[in-house]
């Protein structure tokens, strides 16, 4: 069985969607661990509720790259095969990179390159753009930059809010992170410069 780490910061709606598509056979994969780098994380009461192994590790204060090197420090003795960052609110470090090349996924609720960093659905409506959506992607050293495994596209209606737009993303989140996360434990997927192909094998 492939182990997956989770890595949050809040509220984990994402986390608990893995969690539940295992549970109820959509994705085959165990969480080893969910890492949370906010003492407050609400994702660290679900996973300790679920009987998961929850790490908090906190980030306040700590440089980016010194943080990556705590958190390989304490996945390394789980050997992880992907790291899944759902909702984790911080730059990942190089060492983190280094340990995990390819290895490291994110979910990003616009449709990249479309509007990368923060406060995203208030970008979309600000420019006014009729979709928006998410995206799973690889994470690289860039801000929302590394290749793109999948995409969900989501109507913008006239009377949104950017709570409204995130609420119906949202639900695509819940859907596309799983479905990435299998097919790149799967490894039926080969990266060719940006694009990440699908095999059929
Ligand atoms: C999601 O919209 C995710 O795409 C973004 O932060 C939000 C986290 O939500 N990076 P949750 O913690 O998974 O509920």
């Amino acid at each position: 069985m492939k182990r997956i780490a989770i890595l949050v910061s809040g509220r984990g709606s994402n986390f608990e969607a893995i969690a539940r598509n295992i549970r109820e056979g959509r994705l085959e994969a165990e969480i080893a661990a969910v890492v949370a780098n906010n003492p407050e994380a609400k994702a660290l009461d679900t996973a300790r509720a679920l009987g998961l192994r929850a790490i908090l590790l906190p980030s306040k204060g700590v440089d980016s790259d010194t943080y990556a090197a705590q958190v390989v420090a304490a996945l390394a003795p789980l050997s992880i095969d992907l790291l899944c960052l759902a909702g984790f609110m911080r730059r990942v470090g190089q060492p983190l990179l280094d340990a995990y090349a390819h290895r490291i996924l994110n979910i990003h609720p616009s449709l990249l390159p479309s509007f990368p960093g923060l406060h995203v659905q208030q970008q979309a409506l600000d420019y006014g753009v009729k979709f928006s959506g998410c995206t799973v992607h690889f994470v690289d050293s860039g801000l929302d930059t590394g290749p793109i495994v999948a995409q969900a596209a989501v109507p913008i209606l006239d009377d949104d809010t950017a709570d409204t737009l995130a609420a119906r993303i949202l639900v695509e989140e819940h859907r596309i992170f799983s479905e990435a996360i299998a097919l790149v434990l799967s490894g039926r997927y080969r990266i060719d410069g940006r694009r990440v192909i699908r095999l059929d094998v």
